[in-house]
This record gives structure tokens, sequence and C-alpha cells, in this order.
């Protein structure tokens, strides 16, 4: 049951003073969603939530909570899959809202480069970037709500991963609050600049447990000229990997996005999203949603993706494929991929496995994992899906159908260990885009032990030596500062 006391606090008026009335809600009915996770894995309870509009005033309250030793939890746009953005239950940590930091300070087409705010929702960035002549391809399904600050602080991935990184490729300058309220002015927008280490990448992926992002300079890239996106119908997830190295092949550079869908998760979406229809003659047990773009004048994307799935039909890689012939049907065919994360939540209660392998090993991972899981709960429906590209699969598991959702969650670790020691035996990532957050923690040693976690330790010791940045976040619990 989520406290519904008011909250009190000898700080709040000192707060105040700092952010003014706007800046600060206290009173658990404007909190409380700030205190959970978009999955309702976790129910915190946040001692209040500050809402700063500026860098200066967010530095001002984190030297004050330091001063006054105040636990603070960074939070963007709260779509984190892995409970980073919640507080603690017991009600003594400050969440630090970047929602009102949402400026764009600059953006110059010839460096093609764009210096924004924090609290910007991606995609206003996109938006902002398109306005301007440019692209930012940064993109995933939360964009309309994740900000910018929280996808750089998670190192978020998504769909255009396979040709131009992760969040981390895209940035070339930070400013972030530091622990103690100073401010690091990094936001260069330099394309080389070897000065010793390279600070900006520490606080990407570290989950607001070093510090608190408050604009990055982003880098931009043409807009396309030529757009492609096909929907295709396969015969085996193996197909999936044949046609994605087929691609590969034809044009590496125009292969912006390879999406694998289970036909267990396409079933979910066409099932519990409403609008959505499946546009291919019959139903498939497996799907790849694939876009090609590229800047160049005519550069015949179309002939070329028309060549690689007549081949692939002839060699039955393909069962079907549908091509969008207009930017709503690009957005239509994205949505059904899109909808996946929220078709699967309002099907019940779920596990998510945010794994990697190495592209390769695809298939086989699925299969093997698919097995383990059965095993261990007959019925279970298996959906996975995701960017298989990068190898990244969201090995994402359902109740059986009927069955009792608490009884499955409580099932949530012995599914995990199955899968990820499948992801093991492929030496993959029980962590590939999400993070870790309070949910993966104590799978740090494990996974990350010896010297690698040890450094881990030093660095957010070095940095926030009291643990206030987010306590109980990424490290193993009891090994934080
Ligand atoms: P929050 O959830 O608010 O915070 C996430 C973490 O970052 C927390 O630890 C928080 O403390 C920290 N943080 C937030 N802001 C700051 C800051 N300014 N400075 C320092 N630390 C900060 N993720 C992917 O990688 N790829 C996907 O394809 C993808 N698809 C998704 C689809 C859906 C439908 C949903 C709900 C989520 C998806 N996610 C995906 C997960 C999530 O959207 C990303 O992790 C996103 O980057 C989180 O951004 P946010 O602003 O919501 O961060
Ligand atoms: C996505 O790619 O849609 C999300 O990262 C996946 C998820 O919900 O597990
Ligand atoms: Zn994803």
């Amino acid at each position: 049951m989520p406290e519904t006391r008011p909250t009190t606090s000898p700080h709040f008026d000192a707060i105040r003073s700092l952010l003014g009335d706007t800046g600060l809600l206290t009173d658990v009915s404007d909190t409380a969603s700030y205190a959970t996770d978009w999955r309702g894995l976790y129910q915190g309870r946040a001692l209040a939530v500050a809402r700063p509009a500026t860098t200066p005033e967010l530095a001002a309250l984190v030297r004050y909570c330091c001063e006054n030793n105040i636990p603070v939890v960074p939070q963007g746009g709260n779509t984190g899959m892995c409970g980073g953005a919640t507080p603690a239950p017991d009600g003594t940590q400050l969440v630090i809202s970047t929602s009102r930091i949402t400026k764009l300070r600059a953006l110059d087409r010839t460096d093609m480069t764009m210096t924004i705010e924090a609290g910007v929702p991606l995609k206003t960035a996109q938006d902002m970037a398109r306005d301007a002549g440019c692209w930012l391809p940064l993109s995933i399904s939360a964009e309309g709500t994740a900000q910018i600050g929280g996808v750089l602080s998670t190192n978020a991935g998504g769909n255009n991963t396979v040709r131009f990184g992760n969040a981390r490729d895209m940035v070339l300058g930070l400013e972030v609050v530091l622990p103690d309220g100073q401010i690091w002015h990094g936001l260069r927008r330099l394309r080389k600049d070897n000065t010793g280490y390279c600070l900006r990448h520490l606080f990407m992926g570290a989950e607001g447990t070093l510090g608190i992002i408050t604009a990055a300079v982003l880098k931009l890239v043409p807009i396309p000229r030529e757009t492609e996106v096909t929907l295709c119908a396969l015969p085996s997830a193996e197909a999936a990997l044949d046609l994605f190295a087929r691609f590969q092949a034809e044009d590496p550079a125009s292969l912006v996005a390879f999406e694998y869908m289970s036909g267990t998760g396409m079933d979910l979406v066409l099932r519990y999203i409403p609008g959505v229809n499946l546009p291919l003659a019959d139903r498939a047990d497996h799907y790849a949603l694939i876009e090609l773009s590229t800047p160049r004048a005519r550069a015949g994307l179309r002939a070329m993706l028309e060549s690689v799935l007549e081949a692939a039909f002839e060699d039955e890689i393909v069962l079907d494929a549908v091509l969008a012939d207009s930017e709503a049907q690009r957005l239509a065919l994205w949505k059904i991929r899109e909808e996946h994360a929220e078709a699967q939540k309002r099907a019940g209660a779920n596990v998510k496995n945010d794994v990697s392998v190495p592209v390769s090993a695809s298939p086989a991972f699925m299969a093997q994992a698919q097995t383990a899981v059965e095993a261990l709960i007959p019925g279970i429906r298996v959906a996975p899906f995701g960017h298989m590209g990068d190898g990244n699969i969201h090995f994402n598991l359902i109740q059986p159908e009927g069955a009792d959702g608490p009884g499955f969650l409580a099932r949530a670790h012995d599914l995990m260990e199955a899968v990820n020691a499948v992801v093991r035996q492929f030496d993959g990532s029980f962590s590939a885009e999400h993070g870790i957050g309070q949910l993966k923690s104590d799978m740090m040693a494990d996974w990350r032990g010896g010297a690698e976690l040890d450094l881990m330790q030093k660095i957010k010791h070095a940095i926030d030596p009291r643990d206030l940045m987010n306590p109980g976040k990424l490290l193993p619990p009891g090994d934080q500062g």
C-alpha cells in the first residue's frame, strides 16, 4: 500500500528558498507517481520531489543535500525498466526531477551538434533536430516520455543502434552536477579531444550514481533522403539472422534497424493494443521489421530492398512481406513493434530478460532459453523480441494464461537464472540496454566481480564518498561508497 501520510521535513523551507514554491512537491498525491516505476515492480516513498528549473538551481540543491546528508534520486521520464529512478520505501530520499530543465541551448548545422538540456523528452529533441534540417537518430519506444538525461544515464540502446550505436556514441560533451554540488562544465563539441580520462563516459551508464547530467552536446546526422520500411513474416529465427546478413552484405550503411519479433509477442500486440492489425496474409511464428535509409540522393533503396526480398522469397527465408508506401504506413508498421512492451504489460505478470549475445548466436540462444524456461513453468508464454541486429534480445516471459500473477512473479529469480545460464554459455551480458538499477544490482558481483567491480566501487567512492547519489542502485547491496 502506498504511504498516504503528508511528508514534512525541516528542510522544505530551505529547499523552497532555493527553487521557489513550484520547485518542490511535498503532498503525497503529487509525489506518488515519482515513487513507483513504469513496470510497477517497486513502490518507494519520496521525502519530496524537487524540480529545479536550471543547472545552477540544481547545483545549489545538490550542495544543500550534501551538506545536510540527504540522499537524492535523479529522475527523468521515469520509464526505466530496472527501478533505477524509484526512491527507497523509507521516505528519506529526495527525488530530483529534471523535467523543468528543458532548453535547447544551441544547434549548429556545420558542427552537426545540438546542445540540449536533460529534461527535454527524446522525441522533442528529435523534432527540434528535424526542424533544423538534421536527424538525431537515437530512438526508443519510450521516446515520448524518456528524457535526454535519463537516456544518457542509462546509455539507452534502442532501435537504431545497429547503425548509429548506443546513446553514449552520440555524445560529444556533458554538463554534470557532481554529488558535492560542483558543476562539471564539459559541454565541448569537439570531434577530437584527447585530454586524459574521458570523463563523459563515466556518467553514461552510471544511472545517476555519480552525478546528475544537466545538459549534453549530441551529434546529429543528415536527414535521410530515402527511407524504406518492411515487415516480413519468416519461417524461423535462423531465417531472420540470414536476412539480416543479406542486408548487411548488400549495403550496411543503409541498414538502420533490424528488429525481431516472435509470433507470441505479435499475437499479444494484436490482442491487447486497439487499432493494430497484422498487415500480412497469415500469422507467422517469426517476424522482422527492417528500416533502411540513406542521406544519398537517388540511392535506389526501394529497388535494393525488393531485390534482397525477392532472393529471400526464392530461398524460402521470407514467407511474406509488406512494404510501407507512405509515412503513415511506416509509422503503422513501427507501432506494431513499439507496442510490444505495453502489450506484454497488459497480458499479465511478466519477467523481462534484457540480454545480449553475439549477433550470430541469437537464434540458438532463443531456442535454448525457451527450453529452459518451459521446463520450469509449463505453459509459460515466451515472447522474445527486440534488437536482433545488435544481438540484444528482450527474452520476455509472460505468466501462463489464467495463472496467478504473484505466484508467477515469485519465480522471477529462477526464470532469470535459467535464462542467464544460457546467456553465459554464449558469452553474453545479463544487461544489454536497460541497465542495472535495483533490479539487477545483486547480480553484479557474479557477472562483473573481481577487478572490474573493485574499480567501479573505487570510482563510486572517489566521486560520491558519502553515498548520497542514488544509493542502493547499480552496485551490489552494501557495497556502495
Ligand atoms: P528514468 O527512468 O527517469 O531514470 C533511469 C535511470 O537514470 C535512473 O537510475 C535515474 O536515477 C537515472 N537518471 C535519470 N535522469 C538522470 C540525469 N539527468 N542524470 C543522472 N541520472 C539520471 N531502453 C532502451 O535502452 N532501449 C529501448 O528500446 C527501450 N524501450 C523502452 C520501451 C518502453 C515502452 C519503456 C517503458 C521503456 C523502454 N526502455 C528502453 C527503457 C527506458 O525508456 C530507458 O532506460 C530510458 O533511457 C530511461 O529514460 P528516463 O528519462 O525515463 O529515465
Ligand atoms: C523495447 O525495445 O521495446 C524495450 O526495451 C523492451 C522491453 O519492454 O523489454
Ligand atoms: Zn529494447
